[in-house]
């Protein structure tokens, strides 16, 4: 049998290693495809990742690139639609990966032709419909047959909403089995020599959601922030190209150049940003991995959401959910730099073989689907 595994966007390169190989260990009679939408194109947002995390590279590329939201996830849709129509020996599964619109464009254009998607990190729901995230979730799962999931939450969501509870696998974090095995060779480039930063000394900082860099006047007070914060810490900040196009436009680019306590530089490597982040006093992010790697890391975390579809990164880990108020941001790094801020434990399941377990699951879903009992 054949698995089509999809990825498009940085976040599922990183989590796709440890499927292709939970798969290859745990289900021999399956074999993989995997296909690249082409949603992130640039080397520093996809190229990189491969090379550094040892992906293969992809059987297929559908090479759709940016555009709107509808636009870019219906030329997903055309395009896989298109090579499960046209490919040799049509697959008898697509795995699909997290929230992206490559992961509702291919595990539409997939069941429509009646071949069954499995969704690894289903059932995570921030209830914010506002995030185009939250959409592609909710219909992946709707469309989904196996629903593998991350944390607690994402069971229980699940089962709200209807689904059957043989349908749901809690199989961990994918994204962990990464950051446990790639630990030592992030710390080995010593990312903090090059950029002269102390360990535990400063801070690291990511945004790139629409709903905090879209708006001008929400993206200043950021800035203001930003700035604000490095005189506390410096602040390193790799900057997402969605984000640096918007800084450019307002003008605010060259404020953070200007500023020595803030690096700003060109989106990182998978290696670079966790060596990065695993020595940072405090991460500020908006994005729902580096949420999680915080949580793992036992890092403090200030998240710039209002919601989380991660709740155990709350509940359990290092994250606080800050959303725009930048006086609480502000006031939580200095509670983090006198120590004053709450210690998190590494959620269950969060141990390095996620991926095995997905595999496992694939295993039997594809038997099952083989002799129906
Ligand atoms: C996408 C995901 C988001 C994820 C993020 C990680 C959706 C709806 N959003 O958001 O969940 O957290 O990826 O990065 O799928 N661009 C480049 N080079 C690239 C890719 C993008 O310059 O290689 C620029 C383009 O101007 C593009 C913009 O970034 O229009 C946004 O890219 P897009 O894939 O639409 O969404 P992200 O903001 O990256």
């Amino acid at each position: 049998d054949i698995v089509a595994c999809v990825v498009g966007a940085r976040p599922n390169f990183v989590k796709m290693g440890p499927i292709l190989r939970g798969i290859e260990a745990c289900a021999p009679n399956v074999q993989t495809r995997l296909i690249h939408t082409g949603q992130h194109y640039d080397d520093a947002m996809s190229d990189s990742f491969f090379r550094q995390l040892g992906l293969p590279q992809p059987d297929v590329h559908l090479s759709v690139g940016s555009g709107r939201q509808g636009e870019q996830t219906a030329k997903i849709l055309d395009s896989y639609e298109r090579w499960l129509l046209d490919c040799e020996q049509t697959p008898a599964a697509t795995l699909v990966v997290g929230d992206v619109n490559s992961t509702v464009g291919c595990a539409l254009a997939s069941t429509k032709l009646q071949i069954p998607v499995i969704h690894v990190e289903a059932g995570l729901r921030s209830f914010d419909r506002t995030m185009p995230e939250e959409i592609n979730r909710v219909v992946t799962d709707a469309i989904s047959e196996l629903l593998l999931v991350s944390e607690p939450s994402g069971r229980e969501n699940l089962l709200k909403e209807g689904k059957s509870d043989e349908s749901i696998r809690l199989c961990g974090n994918v994204m962990i089995d990464v950051l446990r095995s790639q630990l030592d060779a992030a710390t080995a480039l010593d990312p903090l020599r090059k950029m002269g930063l102390t360990k535990n000394q400063y801070a690291v900082w990511t945004m790139h959601r629409p709903s905090n860099v879209d708006d001008p006047e929400q993206l200043r007070r950021f800035v203001d922030a930003m700035t604000q914060i490095s005189q506390l810490l410096p602040v390193v900040f790799p900057v997402h190209p969605r984000t640096r196009n918007q800084l450019e436009t307002l003008g605010l680019w060259q404020t953070l150049e200007a500023t020595s306590t803030i690096l700003a530089t060109d989106p990182l490597s998978y290696h670079e940003l966790l060596g990065l982040t695993s020595k940072a006093k405090v991460i500020i992010t908006d994005s729902g991995g580096l949420q999680e790697e915080a949580t793992a890391l036992e890092i403090p975390c200030l998240t710039l959401r209002e919601n989380t579809e991660r709740p155990i990164t709350v509940d359990e880990g290092t994250s606080v959910l800050v959303g725009h108020d930048v006086g609480l941001l502000v006031k939580l790094v200095d509670d983090v730099i006198e120590n004053k801020f709450k210690q998190g434990k590494c959620p269950q399941l969060w141990d390095g073989s996620a991926g095995r377990r997905v595999g496992a699951e694939v295993a039997t879903f594809m038997a099952s689907r083989k002799n129906p009992s």
